[in-house]
């Protein structure tokens, strides 16, 4: 089901998600949703606050991205109740985007590696490393489960700059071609 994406300015996603439960009804549902939302709005990743529900869980797929970086032709997967578990490497910069703060792109300065411990759909308990992109699209999801957001970190200089724009977006003042909902 296509779930209409939450704006910046609700506040399900200023709230740390609480975790899944092994056994959780409907998770298959979820993760299907998760995915056919993501997709409908052209996203790389989405996580479950973001269709209003505040649960530590985060799909990704970056094959469009592959052009980029020829390893995420099949990074596509589904992350529950995950953990960052170690943030290294380099201070990278990267030009980020969030489809429930459509329309401004940032650069944003993050580790360019982590360790992630997670769930899979089958509730098999993993850790894996990962680097670039990938690890930089982790993290931004990652921090939905957080509660947190890439504005977060520009400056406040540009926050400023952008005041005026988050406003009308959190007052659902956006031209996207997918559903959104505010407040
Ligand atoms: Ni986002």
């Amino acid at each position: 089901m296509i779930y209409p994406v939450f704006l910046y300015g609700s506040p399900v996603l200023r709230k740390v998600a609480t975790d899944i439960p092994e056994g959780f009804p409907g998770l298959d549902e979820l993760i299907e949703s998760l995915f056919e939302t993501m997709y409908h709005s052209d996203g790389i990743g989405l996580a479950a606050p973001q269709i209003g529900m505040s649960l530590r869980i985060f799909v990704i797929d970056a094959s469009p991205l592959e052009e980029e970086d020829s390893s995420l032709k099949e990074f596509k997967k589904v992350f529950i109740n995950p953990r960052i578990l170690l943030y290294e490497g380099e201070i990278e910069k990267y030009n980020e985007g969030c489809l429930s703060i459509p329309d401004i792109r940032e650069d944003v300065e993050r580790e360019n590696a982590v360790n992630i411990g997670y769930f899979d759909r089958d509730f098999k308990y993993r850790e894996e490393y990962y680097e670039g992109v990938a690890a930089r699209i982790i993290q931004h999801e990652y921090d939905h489960l957080e509660g947190k957001l890439f504005t977060d970190y520009i400056s406040p200089l540009k926050r400023r700059l952008l005041k005026r724009k988050l406003t009308s977006i959190s007052k659902g003042k956006v031209d996207v071609k997918y559903r959104v909902k505010h407040m």
